[in-house]
């Protein structure tokens, strides 16, 4: 855990949590961190927490000593958002400090009193609301519904242009002591930029429409420095996170980088045979290729991957009539997250009936997908090298399609 000044009166506490599923479902190989500010004018706002799933903030309290900030004279805690990553301290923290007051927007308040025993003064904000701390620290409220909740709003202090901006703009990924943008090497951003499309995929990406909508509304405001509820700092280029996340978006609808990828799952070897020559094919040519096998790769990977690909190969043997069932599952996630538009292939073993075709296009139709499949291979067990050499050609032809909207 770290503490740090942002700017003058202004700090940020965070935590790095790991060795857990975040939501208790999603992969999180390089950790979270979990971040809290403190904005300090004639009176003191805590925005956000730090200590979400143990729900006691010794932390949180030891950071304050640290930082000389006698946890009672915290007059405001303003939780931009309700999941208890952010507010899982609210009842503990009434321990040290009975008489705060809670500033949410009306749909943060609702979950405010389903999730907690809460007995404090609630101040309900909306859009363009402000909240004067004295010293010139003016906080607005910026509504960003359902960027991930639709209760989520963003706090901007005007005095300095901090946007605080919970869930927005956020990554995985552990910090360290220099989680701002700046202080890192090109390699540490490159890290944090594959782990925002991790946690876009996994957390954000079902509600894109929203984080459009959200970044126009920050267009208009006149952010210098963006301190999100996860990951780092953006100081020195605010835009590029912003950039960042108006191109992840877009992703949602198909086009996205010059990237295949493929998911296979093979029972006994047979369509194994198949995706190690279409491997083979593959890395011969110019297009960035991700390689995942169900159920070893967990959802949240393969979603990361399909997120940012503009082609996506499914390898998978008919089982009892139907799609290889951890193929199936993670289809299905991926029509959750409304993984939409992609240019699409698939091949596959059978035994004595198909049926992964019909499950497949069942699932494309139930989740309105609208991938544009190339005719598929199907081959009865092993395959032949005539069907390996109309797997290669069918990935020529997915190829093309990819370059013709790329
Ligand atoms: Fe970081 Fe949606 O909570």
């Amino acid at each position: 855990m770290n503490y740090k000044e942002i700017i003058d009166n202004v700090y940020q506490l965070s935590v790095n949590i790991e060795d857990i599923l975040f939501e208790g479902l999603w992969e999180m190989p390089n950790g979270v961190s979990i971040n809290s500010y403190i904005v300090k004018g004639e009176k003191t706002a805590l925005i956000d927490g730090v200590c979400g799933w143990d729900g006691v903030p010794e932390k949180l309290l030891s950071l304050l000593d640290k930082l000389d900030i006698d946890p009672k004279s915290i007059e405001y805690l303003i939780v931009n958002h309700m999941e208890p990553d952010h507010s899982g301290w609210i009842e503990a923290f009434k321990e040290v400090n009975p008489n705060f007051k809670v500033v949410v927007s009306k749909k943060g308040a609702e979950l405010l009193e389903a999730f907690y025993d809460n007995n404090n003064d609630v101040i309900i904000v909306k859009d363009k609301d402000t909240l004067d701390l004295g010293n010139g620290h003016t906080l607005e409220f910026v509504e960003m519904p359902n960027v991930h909740w639709p209760d989520t709003i963003a706090t901007l202090d005007r005095k300095n242009g901090v946007l605080f901006s919970c869930d927005a703009f956020g990554s995985f990924g552990s910090v360290n002591e220099s989680n701002f943008d700046d202080l890192l090497t090109s390699e540490e951003i490159d890290f944090y930029e594959k782990e925002t499309v991790r946690y876009y995929s996994n957390i954000i990406g079902a509600f894109s429409l929203p984080v459009k909508k959200a970044i126009e509304k920050c267009k208009n405001l006149p952010i210098k420095i963006i301190a999100p509820g996860h990951g780092i700092i953006w100081r020195s280029n605010p835009n590029k996170i912003i950039e960042d996340y108006s191109r992840y978006a877009s992703y949602q609808k198909g086009v996205a980088e010059r990237e295949i990828t493929l998911i296979w799952g093979s029972m006994y070897g047979m369509t194994q045979k198949a995706v190690d020559y279409a491997i083979k094919e593959l890395e011969k040519k110019d297009i960035k290729l991700n390689v995942h096998r169900v159920p070893e790769d967990s959802w949240g990977t393969i979603l990361a991957s399909v997120w940012t690909s503009t082609g996506v190969i499914l390898a998978m043997p008919t089982y009892e009539y139907k799609m290889f069932p951890p193929m199936a599952a993670a289809l299905e996630e991926l029509g959750k997250k409304k993984a939409v538009g992609r240019k699409a292939f698939r091949f596959g073993s059978y035994g004595w009936s198909g049926g992964a075709q019909r499950e497949l296009d069942e699932i494309i139709d139930k989740y309105k997908m609208n991938w544009e499949f190339i005719d598929p291979v199907e081959f009865k067990g092993s395959p032949s090298e005539e069907d390996l050499s109309l797997i290669g050609q069918r990935i020529e032809e997915l190829i093309n399609e990819i370059n013709n909207v790329l």
